[in-house]
């Protein structure tokens, strides 16, 4: 763990003194995209890329922020509810807002935060903010929570500060990522096993570079869809494929594919765990790809793009398989490689990519890490 090198310097700079340091990791999802908000299944693991956030007390209720990354400054007293800003802000804010709304009473604190986790590429930057400073505003006020009410917390204010409906995954694995491992999750109960990455292989992160502006106005329709479904016929969650096909003509066009994703996907996860536990890599991977087709035909949130990077990876020697990750329109694939394979693997798809769509793209090897902490100086390297 490195510890970023401007961070200890630009907090002095701004505030004087000797900070704590809190980091939280970005994600991504290995498989079960776009179930987590019906309750489904999810395979995430948290990256090697983070959220970190220096910390100092202050005596009074205030809190004062600046991002390494962006401009503007957050101030803002714990006795008033802040105002929504449309930037990074918001996630400080929100969750600042969110902690005291629950009961928890924090004190003032000053923040700088530097964040690692590529914004806008689906790779969940704003899970690793939340989580980051909810930790950081908690510990700085000697409060303790239990990591899913943390969790939990950092959902709702996403939801209702930020104003963005997503689902439980992203703060979920931001808080209990585990080295080398993903984690299996069921976004009903919130019950949870890791399930050992295989040595062999290597999770290939590829950004198309673009994010294309319908993502969050097309992810709370997905949403809206799931749920007029969910009214007709029940739950998606306890929705099998023959009661869909029986029930199909009560169902109008596109929440019938809607739903047709969600319970192939859900089904999906469940057999490729079932394959990393059996130690079976090719055939996760024909889950991973099988989850692409689904997500591009069924739930329609892939885009030209993710479709080449998924097409162009597909035909490289010692893929498993692969897949767009996160809420789509753009954003990153993830591809699981032998590793032999992966540095002919990150050349060949770059220039590949580059090629076919003028981009270029960034391409990330990632060894999945864990979650959420508090960072001490004594542990770590100064970069
Ligand atoms: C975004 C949301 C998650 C999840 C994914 C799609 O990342 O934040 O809750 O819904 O999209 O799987």
């Amino acid at each position: 763990m490195q510890i970023p090198a401007t961070l200890l310097p630009a907090f002095a700079e701004s505030f004087g003194g000797r900070p704590r340091l809190f980091r939280a990791p970005g994600r991504v999802n290995l498989i079960g995209e776009h179930t987590d908000y019906t309750g489904g299944l999810v395979m995430p693991a948290a990256i090697d890329f983070s959220t970190w956030v220096a910390a100092g007390r202050r005596e009074d209720r205030t809190i004062r922020a600046i991002s390494e990354g962006f401009p503007g400054t957050l101030e803002f007293s714990l006795d008033r509810t802040p105002k929504c800003q449309g930037n990074w802000t918001d996630y400080v804010a929100g969750v600042a807002a969110t902690l005291e709304a629950a009961g928890h009473r924090l004190r003032g604190a000053n923040l700088l935060i530097h964040g690692e986790v590529p914004v806008g590429s689906g790779l969940s930057s704003s899970a690793a903010i939340e989580v980051a400073t909810a930790l950081a505003l908690l510990k700085n006020s000697d409060l303790f929570l239990e990591p899913l009410q943390f969790a939990l917390l950092c959902q709702r204010a996403e939801n209702d500060f930020v104003g963005m409906r997503c689902g439980i995954m992203d703060q979920f694995i931001s808080c209990f990522g585990r080295q080398d491992h993903a984690l299996m999750l069921d976004c009903r109960s919130l019950t949870h096993r890791a399930v050992r990455l295989p040595a062999e292989a290597s999770l290939v992160i590829c950004n198309t570079m673009v994010r294309h502006e319908l993502a969050s106005t097309e992810y709370n329709r997905r949403r809206e869809d799931c749920e007029a479904a969910a009214r007709i016929i029940g739950p998606l969650r306890d929705l099998t494929l023959e009661t869909l096909e029986r029930r199909a003509a009560d169902l109008p066009e596109p929440v019938r594919k809607r739903c047709r994703h969600v319970v192939t996907e859900n089904v999906r996860v469940l057999q490729a765990a079932a394959s990393l536990e059996e130690s079976d890599i090719k055939a996760f991977g024909r889950y991973m790809d099988e989850s692409h087709r689904s997500l591009r035909d069924d739930y329609e949130v892939s885009c030209r793009e993710l479709d080449i990077m998924t097409e162009l990876a597909g035909r490289l020697p010692g893929v498993y398989g692969s897949r767009m990750t996160g809420g789509g329109f753009g954003g990153c694939t993830i591809s699981l490689v032998e590793s032999g394979h992966v540095e002919d693997f990150v050349n060949q798809v770059a220039s590949g990519y580059a090629i076919e769509t003028g981009l270029t793209p960034k391409v990330y090897v990632c060894r999945a890490q864990d979650g959420a902490r508090e960072v001490s100086l004594l542990e770590c390297a100064v970069t």
